[in-house]
């Protein structure tokens, strides 16, 4: 496995691959690997020749209150993880060289950042959208992986990719969960042990919604109240940012959960800010 640290060898590397028709698969990564990053180089590994992992903290997507300076680095254990998943190349470089001190080159979507994370965090998902374009131009691939976990930045990916042309196949991998349901997060090891045991609430609250809708309750004013219920029995502490019902593709608020509702939520609980989803039909 080999570890490229600048644009110039990196895209002479892509170009070297495509010249011999190799399909190259993409999963961009900010490190601190778990098995749901895992999966992802896996999915690529299934569907392209040569798997490139990125693995960069992005300045640019966190807020000035965020967590970019804790956020956790751990270079030499990601490279064993990566090589072990059957990751062929790990793109991994300094801050500099992505953002010279001169860089003024954004990518913004008009719409969809505007809704669930993005009224929290206003210029996330324009530093994900511009971090994402570079790292396409940078490696080339014909495909890339995204996790669901994460089901805003994946539609804000899946659009900016069409609306650029970038031909690129976008595949949306589903959320690897703990055993006990919590969605795997780089950031659940800022945890405690009574936060992390906490921290399920997320899972429980989805799979009541999910439950509901099974039972024919449809109304996500009735479905909000109850997972709100549930968060707060299992973590008094919690506070919600939000409970949405969507229609998949296009973020667009629903009423009534319809085929390709998801439910998705953020909620911070101990000092973290966790967010999760799940389709309910
Ligand atoms: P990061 O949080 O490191 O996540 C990298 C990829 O792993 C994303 O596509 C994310 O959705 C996916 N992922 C995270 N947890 C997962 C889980 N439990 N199951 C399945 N997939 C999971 O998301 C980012 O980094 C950044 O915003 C990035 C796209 C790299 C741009 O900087």
């Amino acid at each position: 496995m080999q570890t490229i640290r600048t644009i110039k060898k990196m895209q002479a590397v892509a170009k070297l691959l495509t010249v011999k028709k190799k399909k190259i698969g993409l999963v961009p990564t900010m490190g601190a690997l778990h098995e749901g990053h895992l999966s992802l180089i896996r999915r690529a590994k299934k569907a392209a020749d040569v798997v490139i992992v990125s693995v960069f903290v992005n300045p640019a997507q966190f807020g000035p209150k965020e967590d970019f300076k804790k956020y956790p680095r751990d270079e030499k254990e990601d490279l064993k993880k990566i090589k072990k998943a059957g990751g062929d190349i790990v793109f991994a470089p300094e801050a500099a060289e992505i953002y010279p001190c001169d860089y003024e080159t954004y990518v913004v979507l008009e719409n969809l950042p505007k809704t669930l994370e993005g009224e929290i965090r206003p210029d996330h998902f324009r530093g994900v959208a511009t971090i994402v374009s570079k790292l396409f131009n940078i490696t080339r691939p014909d495909l890339a992986v995204f996790g669901m976990k994460d089901y805003q930045q994946a539609m804000v990916i899946k659009k900016m990719t069409r609306d650029l042309g970038f031909p690129i196949r976008i595949i949306i991998a589903p959320t690897v969960r703990e055993e006990d349901g919590l969605a795997m997060s780089s950031r659940n090891r800022y945890f405690d042990h009574i936060g992390r045991w906490e921290a399920v609430c997320l899972f429980y609250a989805l799979r009541t919604a999910r439950e509901m809708v099974k039972a024919g309750i449809v109304d996500t004013k009735l479905i909000t109240k109850e997972m709100r219920a549930v968060i707060l029995a299992t973590c008094a502490v919690a506070k919600i940012d939000y409970i949405a019902f969507t229609e998949f593709e296009t973020l667009k608020p629903v009423k009534k959960v319809v085929k390709n509702t998801v439910c998705s939520l953020a909620v911070r609980l101990h000092g973290v800010r966790l967010i999760d989803n799940m389709k309910l039909i």
